[in-house]
């Protein structure tokens, strides 16, 4: 698996957010021609960690918005220190500029990932905010055995080439369906062992976002969406995964195109010495839908959809669902279900080689009820993804017969 190697899928480039009051984003200067989606950066100026508050100092040596968001560039996309404290307007984060909510703060660094999470079809764009002088940690077996032992010895649970951000870190993703904006979520790291998830709402029309106090399931008329409550943002940033989950290495080993031209997002964030010491390469997670080999993408989209609960140290740790644990150890093969089992109309395998129809796999990810998989923040089934998964576990040499389960 290690030896993976994928040139991340290119789409053309859309200038979402992030344009910069100067305008159109700077054409890529790539061979590939193409952008890999998201917002072109044009607000990466004046970093938050630059010792120049001024901003010219160059994240991408561009410069972005140093006249037109100085307020936000001083106060800076902070974490809150307690719940009462953070704003109830999206507008008074900070981490987005104060005149246009729909643009991310100067000093937010825009990124995508390889793999991202199925959000009911929503497109989304993330940025993070890393607080002045601080420094990333990246995750590394070889250097620090320790961290890499198991979750219940002590390791710290995450991937290999997790992105440690320090404390006063905060992470924004905008969700947007249709073209149209409807929850932006804050992510921050406030101390040591605390990490707190907010949801804002965004208004009809789209000019202002207000922070949710609990779960909201609101009706868009062509699928309802769920917004997330406090606690539910914990149950798939969980501790075992390490809180926050597409800053990898493995997620972020991908070109995006910033205002000064295309980039591979770890090299940018070196660049920008973001880094505590520089992290060592990690092939990019194969696209879930590209042109990699049919396992290695159901792998890459396991990874991030499934295995944020189902890994040592999640929610439910029996099954194992990371990219890098061979397939025989995910507990999956002929092995029986063990929630659900008086159910008749739930499969009693977890997956049995070459019947979809027999797999609880397959079944929980096309159910929409009790049983829907991921468990929670998804109503609408994610069919490129099952068709996915059906072929992979259809393509499998069917078992012999009384072996799956054995007796
Ligand atoms: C169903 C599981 C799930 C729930 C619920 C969830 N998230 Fe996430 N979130 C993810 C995954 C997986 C990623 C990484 C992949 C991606 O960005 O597409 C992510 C990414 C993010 C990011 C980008 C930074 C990062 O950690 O990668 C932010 C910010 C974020 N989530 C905030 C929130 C907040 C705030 C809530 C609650 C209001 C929440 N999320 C609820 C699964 C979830
Ligand atoms: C937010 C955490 C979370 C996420 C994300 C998640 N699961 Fe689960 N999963 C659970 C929990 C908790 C259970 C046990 C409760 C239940 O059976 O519904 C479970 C149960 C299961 C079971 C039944 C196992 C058994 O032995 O009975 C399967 C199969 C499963 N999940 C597959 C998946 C797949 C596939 C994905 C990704 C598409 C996924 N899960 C994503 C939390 C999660």
């Amino acid at each position: 698996m290690a030896s993976i190697k994928i040139s991340a899928a290119l789409i053309s480039v859309t200038c979402l957010l992030g344009c910069g009051s100067d305008g159109a984003p700077s054409p890529p200067a790539s061979p590939s021609g193409g952008g890999n989606g998201g917002s072109s950066g044009g607000n990466v100026g004046g970093h938050a960690g630059d010792e120049t508050s001024g901003g010219t100092s160059g994240v991408g040596g561009s410069g972005g918005q140093t006249g037109g968001s100085g307020s936000a560039a001083t106060a800076g996309c902070q974490m809150s220190a307690t719940d009462a404290e953070q704003p109830m307007l999206l507008s008074e984060t900070h981490c987005v500029d104060m005149t246009d909510p729909t643009k991310p703060a100067a000093g937010l660094i825009p990124y995508d990932v390889n793999s991202p999470l199925w959000s009911d079809g929503a497109v989304k764009e993330r940025f993070v905010s890393i607080p002045p002088g601080g420094k990333i940690h990246v995750k590394d077996c070889a250097m620090e055995p320790d961290t890499c032992a198991p979750a219940d010895m002590g390791g710290s649970g995450a991937d290999e080439g997790h992105w440690e951000l320090p404390v006063g870190t905060v992470l924004v993703k905008n969700f947007s369906i249709g073209g149209k904006r409807i929850e932006t979520r804050l992510l921050m790291r406030r101390n040591e062992t605390t990490w707190k998830g907010f949801s804002y709402e965004w208004n009809d029309a789209g000019t202002e976002a207000t922070r949710l106090s609990g779960e909201l399931d609101k009706d868009l008329g062509t699928q309802v969406w769920h917004y997330p409550s406090s606690s539910q943002c914990l149950e798939c940033h969980t501790k075992g995964a390490g809180r926050s989950l597409g800053l990898t290495t493995a997620q972020m080993n991908r070109d995006f195109a910033y205002a000064d031209g295309m980039m591979n997002q770890v090299e940018k964030f070196q660049a920008l010495a973001l880094f505590d010491t520089a992290p060592t390469m990690i092939a990019g997670y194969p696209d879930p839908f590209g042109t990699a080999p049919l396992a290695e993408r159901v792998r890459s989209y396991f990874q991030t959809n499934c295995s944020i609960c189902h890994r040592p140290g999640g929610t439910l740790s029996d099954i194992d669902f990371r990219f890098t644990t061979p397939y025989e150890d995910m507990d999956l093969e002929c092995t029986p279900i063990i929630r659900g089992t008086g159910d008749p109309l739930l499969p009693q395998v977890r997956l049995v080689p070459g019947s979809p129809e027999e797999s609880s796999v397959s079944f929980r990810m096309h159910d929409v009820t009790t049983y829907r998989m991921p468990r929670i923040g998804s109503s609408v089934v994610d069919m490129a993804a099952v068709e996915m998964v059906d072929e992979w576990i259809a393509g499998m040499p069917a078992p012999a017969p009384d072996t799956c389960p054995p007796p």
